[in-house]
């Protein structure tokens, strides 16, 4: 049984862990904008595996590393023999003997757990059908950089019960939140997925009218009505999502100074109003910008532990 530690979901971390990562990435980023020193990670190589596209998580990745003084390899399905079949144990046993680290985008979860069985350094799940755990740890962050303390709140999800509302749903379990979900017929969240047995209904509540999820929320956010992977559904998406649009008359419905957020790339008319993701209570791009600290933060954890230096 190996005792590598992964970061495969957002489960996988203790809410101690996330105090520790939030602090130490609110600090690295400090030390980014001062141009300070931080290379905690020279001479450790980080290796990138997308066999989905990619904008933020390629660029967040790997200008994080190099800024904490190491270096990426950057693989894709096609240019590697990921594509041609290779087996993916024996992918896993060859790139986790050159690298000490490995971050994955990929289709099922169960493609990454078993690269993280067979790999001997720590894996990332940069995406999987199942989960976004980065972007959730870059999205909590953003809610307290602005807000102060994500718990005792209320986050509204609107739309597609995907790979981001799991997240949020173990985020809001394990850091003590509330979720309002509100998702098409066909397309709810399923709360076994995300917990399994453990599910507290206290940290969730579903709503049919997506205006009646946004009632009190201190955050409203969404997502593309078809993610990667259900592109052939799309047709069907655009109908069924049609009422699922986050417009100001929505976010009225929310607390008076909501946040919004997406994890982009955004399509405005479709899932958000142009004037909701460029207006005032947008934060989506102090949200991009923070995968970048707090992966930072997790790669540093992973490979070199707690560092003192989060004040
Ligand atoms: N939010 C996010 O993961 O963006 P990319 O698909 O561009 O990496
Ligand atoms: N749910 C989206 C997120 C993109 C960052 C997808 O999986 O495509």
């Amino acid at each position: 049984m190996s005792t590598i530690k992964h970061y495969l979901q957002f489960n996988d971390f203790s809410a101690d862990e996330y105090a520790y990562l939030l602090a130490r990435a609110a600090k690295l980023k400090q030390m980014f904008k001062k141009y300070e020193n931080h290379k905690t990670l020279t001479d450790h190589t980080l290796a990138m595996i997308f066999e989905k596209a990619s904008t933020r998580t390629r660029v967040s990745f790997e200008a994080g590393m190099y800024q904490l003084g190491g270096s990426v390899v950057h693989l894709t399905t096609n240019d590697s023999q990921l594509g041609r079949s290779e087996p993916i144990e024996d992918s896993a046993r060859v790139i986790s003997r050159m690298v000490d680290l490995v971050m994955i985008r990929t289709y099922e979860q169960t493609k990454i757990e078993k690269f993280a069985e067979f790999s001997r350094v720590p894996v990332i799940n940069g995406l999987t059908n199942e989960f976004h755990p980065c972007q959730i740890l870059a999205d909590i962050f953003t809610f307290i950089e602005h807000r102060g303390p994500i718990q005792g709140k209320t986050v509204a999800w609107i739309g597609d019960g995907n790979n981001m509302a799991n997240t949020w749903l173990q985020a809001a379990q394990l850091l003590d939140f509330k979720l309002h979900i509100s998702a098409p017929t066909g397309y709810e969240l399923d709360e076994k997925l995300a917990l399994g047995a453990k599910a507290d209904p206290a940290h969730f509540q579903t709503f049919e009218s997506p205006q009646e999820a946004c009632v009190g929320a201190h955050l409203v956010t969404t997502d593309v009505w078809t993610s990667m992977g259900y592109e052939e559904e799309n047709a069907k998406r655009m109908k069924a999502f049609a009422n699922w649009k986050v417009d100001s008359a929505m976010m009225a419905q929310a607390q008076s100074d909501a946040l919004f957020m997406h994890c982009l790339p955004a399509h405005r008319g479709e899932e958000v109003d142009a004037d909701v993701i460029d207006g005032a209570q947008s934060v989506v791009w102090d949200e991009a910008e923070n995968r970048m600290h707090v992966q930072k933060a997790l790669m540093e954890y992973l490979l070199v532990g707690k560092q003192s230096n989060i004040h």
